[in-house]
Order: structure tokens, then C-alpha cells, then sequence
């Protein structure tokens, strides 16, 4: 059954129940294989790499989310987007937005390489640029809207015309918005990945990957692959999945009311010499990412001033955790150019503006004075004097 209201679809969306047993929440079939009736005779499953009924609810849930005609669940983002990428042919290019996050760089530019699977990477932020950059071997664009780290805001809509208008595919990494916040596939994408380890799990305690296709010959060539490379998720983190996603809604309304605080509290700090957050009005990206999210999001990167000492910062933190990842209910921080995008040649950071100063910050559902009172305490230590 499926649901027009999202707080609803986070619940009951996909396969919700059991039917058999009829158990309200799907149960984590730990099997690897599945009896056979006789030759041929299968009961709708026979691997679990194949298929498994725990996977398989996820699958659903994640595809009705995004409004897609199929989902698949993978072992990590990475391994989600290693079988997306799957789809390209040797001598293929693919255009990637300024600002991915650092492992989809290094995916692209240590292993797809070895197959000849080129990119480029693309101001997609502004179209008309975007547009100038597809050669003839161009044949997919990945983009991330708000892009890591740097929050850069591309218009979904105008790319995947200008795309579709040069026959490529258009895949969004929608991993900071999530279909509670954007529905990339509704402005023209043809496919949607997750990092799920972020807000869809929510808890910061699985690491998986998802994507959604809008039609049924992607989602044939997807399933082909997906069985072929392996990289499934397991039952259990299906099932942890499925349970994170039903706070969803709930989750975010608190995360994003916070980051709406942290950004403004960021924004008037003297201390603080620039913020990148789309949900303020003042951001060069708000005006689009307006038209095609909810909001904002939860995820600001902001810069001190050069009389600020950003390992003090790091270490005068008592609340919010120096750590990889984000979109935990906890509030975590982290240095993107030698954590999350160290795999990027400085060259590549240093043009794109990943600078050395900018700190990343992920807010988390704690109570927002708490949050705000350890970035106070951590700034006026970490000042110069
Ligand atoms: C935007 C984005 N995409 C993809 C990934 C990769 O996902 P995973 O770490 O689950 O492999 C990440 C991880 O941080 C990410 O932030």
C-alpha cells in the first residue's frame, strides 16, 4: 500500500507487516538460502544475495519513499554507488558536482579508472557551465545538492533537462536531505543514492547504502548487478534500517529547528568568518534549494577567523564528538580536509574551497542550548590571544 504523506510512508510504506505471521515489524530473515519446492519450484526466494524478504521490505520502503519504481539496499553508500556506477561502459565520463564527498572522488578516481570510466568534474551549480562540460563520452552526471562540505546548492531540475536534452543519465546522491527533505527523482533525476548510515539509520550505528531507480529497465540492469557484485545488505542492518526510518520525520523536524539555531548563532558570531548553511537567507544557494527541498537541511560548514586556533576548537568540545559520519541523533563534528575529504588532491580542495580552516558540523537532537553553549565555550578558548 502506499501513502501521499511522507510521516505517514516512513511507517507503513513498502511491505510493512509480516504477512504470514502477521508481526507488525518485518522480521530479520538470518538465512542465506531458501528451500525449493522441486526443480524450478522456488517460493519467491532462493539466495539471499539474490533476494531476502527482510532486504526486500527495505527495498520497497526506500523506493516508495523516493518515488521510484524500484530500491536496492547495498552494504555501504560506497558499495551503492559502485554498482550505479556499474551501469557506465568503459569510456564512458562521468561530470560530478565541485563538491562530492571524498570517497565518491576517490571511487571514481582510483578504482573506476582502471576500467576507463573517466570524470570530470562540473561546476553544477551553474547550468550553463555544466552544460559547456558534456563532451561526447559524457554519459551521466552525479550530483550532491547540498554538496559535501561546502553545502554548494545545485538546481535538480534545470541539470537533469539540460542532461536528459544530451541523453545522460542523472543520478543524485541524496544523502543530506533524504525523501523526508527532497525527492530528487520528482525534479528529473533518473537515480537517487544514500549514504543510509546517515539520517535514514539515524542512530549512527549501521553503515549501508541505497539507491532508487524511476524506471523498470534501470531497475532490471540494477538487479543484474546488484546480484552479480554482491555488495547486499545483510538482514539485520536491513532491519535496522527499516526501524531508523520510521523516526525519520520526527528526527529531522528536531535536527533541522537546530541547525536553523546554529546556523543564525554561527552567523552573528564574531569569531566566525563564514558559514555555509542553504537555509539562510543570505546563502547564494537558499533561493533554489528553496524551490526544491523542504528546508535547508542539517548540515553547515562554517570557517573561524584567522585568530581562532581550530585544533583548540577541535579539543575544547565537550558535547559534540570529533568524528567521521553525520546525520546521527548526536552532534558530531569534523575537519573535512584531513577527515572526510583527505582522499581529495589538495590542488582539487584547495580550488574547490575546501579549505584547511573549514570545520564541518552535523547538529544532532540534543537540546539546543546545550549545543550552542559547547560551540561558545569551544570558541572563546580556541581564540589567539
Ligand atoms: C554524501 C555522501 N555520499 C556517500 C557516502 C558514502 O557512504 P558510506 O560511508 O555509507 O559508504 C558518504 C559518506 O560519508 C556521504 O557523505
Amino acid at each position: 500500500m502506499s501513502y501521499n504523506n511522507i510521516e505517514t510512508a516512513l511507517i507503513h510504506g513498502g511491505i510493512s507487516i509480516d504477512e504470514r505471521t502477521g508481526a507488525v515489524n518485518v522480521p530479520i530473515y538470518q538465512t542465506s538460502t531458501f528451500k525449493q519446492d522441486g526443480l524450478g519450484k522456488m517460493r519467491g526466494y532462493e539466495y539471499s544475495r539474490t533476494g531476502n524478504p527482510t532486504r526486500e521490505a527495505l527495498e520497497a520502503l526506500i523506493a516508495e519513499l523516493e518515488g521510484g519504481h524500484a530500491g536496492f539496499a547495498f552494504a555501504s553508500g560506497l558499495a551503492a554507488e559502485t554498482a550505479v556506477l556499474s551501469l557506465l561502459n568503459s569510456g564512458d565520463r562521468v561530470l560530478i558536482s565541485s563538491n562530492v564527498y571524498g570517497g565518491t572522488f576517490r571511487l571514481l578516481s582510483k578504482i573506476f579508472n582502471h576500467f576507463e570510466i573517466n570524470y570530470t568534474i562540473s561546476d553544477t551549480e551553474n547550468p550553463e557551465a555544466f552544460e559547456k562540460d558534456i563532451t561526447p563520452d559524457v554519459k551521466a552526471v552525479l550530483i550532491e545538492s547540498p554538496a559535501n562540505p561546502l553545502m554548494t546548492i545545485t538546481d535538480i531540475r534545470a541539470i537533469s533537462e539540460i542532461a536528459h536534452k544530451h541523453g545522460l543519465l542523472v543520478i543524485v546522491d541524496n544523502t543530506f536531505m533524504t525523501p523526508y527533505l527532497q525527492r530528487p527523482l520528482e525534479l528529473g533525476a533518473d537515480i537517487v543514492l544514500h549514504s543510509a548510515t546517515k539520517y535514514l539509520g539515524g542512530h549512527s550505528d549501521v553503515v549501508a547504502g541505497l539507491a532508487v531507480v524511476k524506471t523498470q529497465e534501470l531497475a532490471e540492469k540494477l538487479a543484474f548487478i546488484q546480484n552479480s557484485t554482491g555488495g547486499v545488505l545483510p538482514p539485520f542492518d536491513s532491519f535496522l534500517l527499516i526501524r531508523g526510518i520510521k523516526t525519520l520525520g520526527v528526527r529531522l523536524d528536531r535536527h533541522v529547528a537546530n541547525a536553523e539555531a546554529a546556523a543564525k548563532y554561527l552567523t552573528e558570531h564574531k569569531a566566525v568568518k563564514s558559514v555555509h548553511y542553504p537555509g539562510l537567507p543570505t546563502d547564494k544557494g537558499y533561493e533554489v534549494n528553496k524551490r526544491q527541498a523542504k528546508n535547508g537541511g542539517v548540515m553547515i560548514s562554517f570557517e573561524l577567523k584567522d585568530n581562532y586556533d581550530i585544533n583548540t576548537f577541535f579539543e575544547s568540545l565537550k558535547l559534540i564528538t570529533l568524528a567521521e559520519s553525520l546525520g546521527g541523533v548526536e552532534s558530531l563534528v569534523c575537519h573535512p580536509s584531513s577527515m572526510t575529504h583527505a582522499s581529495i588532491p589538495e590542488e582539487i580542495r584547495k580550488k574547490v574551497g575546501i579549505t584547511d580552516g573549514l570545520i564541518r558540523l552535523s547538529i544532532g537532537i540534543e537540546n539546543i542550548d546545550d549545543i550552542l553553549n559547547d560551540l561558545e565555550q569551544a570558541i572563546t578558548k580556541s581564540e589567539v590571544k
